[in-house]
């Protein structure tokens, strides 16, 4: 059936930047102006991305009996994955632990994306209609946008992290 892009599309779009972001990285040296700009970026579009992924359609899905337990896993990575993002930010990039951080976080980060498109959208549209993941989709757009807005780098070491 043809349709609008819905909120599963507009998810997976945002997950296809951010593979091309840790790819384009991941060619980076050292304590350089690309990698300082991309970490930047990367970071602030996946803290937006999550935020407003969260507020879109987890939200939802965390109020659905079959759906809570994979939504809470789902945010639970989420926090992680902030303190590994803020971890990172706190790290010379001229060392080889920086590496060895990136390294971590890129795997980490596409487990997290390629459970949520194998898994977790797919159970999630059991239980939507296609009213549903439009409007999620409209609501996703407005919160990204508003969440990008605030987001930030915030150097962290993970040893530091407060309660
Ligand atoms: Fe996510
Ligand atoms: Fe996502």
């Amino acid at each position: 059936m043809a349709h609008a892009q819905d909120i599963f599309d507009r998810l997976k779009q945002d997950h296809d930047d951010h593979r091309a972001m840790l790819d384009r990285m991941a060619q980076t040296h050292g304590d350089s102006d690309e990698r300082a700009k991309l970490l930047e970026q990367f970071t602030k579009d996946v803290k937006s991305h999550a935020a407003a992924e969260e507020q879109a359609l987890y939200s939802t899905m965390l109020r659905k009996p079959e759906t809570t337990d994979e939504t809470r896993h789902s945010v639970a990575e989420h926090h992680e994955l902030n303190e590994a993002l803020n971890d990172l930010a706190a790290t010379d990039m001229s060392s080889s632990a920086w590496m060895a951080k990136f390294k971590q976080l890129d795997h980490d980060y596409r487990h997290h994306i390629n459970e949520e498109e194998e898994d977790h959208f797919p159970d999630f549209a059991k239980y939507l209609h296609e009213d549903d993941v439009q409007y999620m989709r409209r609501v996703f757009e407005r919160r990204k946008e508003a969440e990008k807005a605030d987001a930030q780098v915030t150097p962290e070491k993970k040893g530091d992290a407060k309660e």
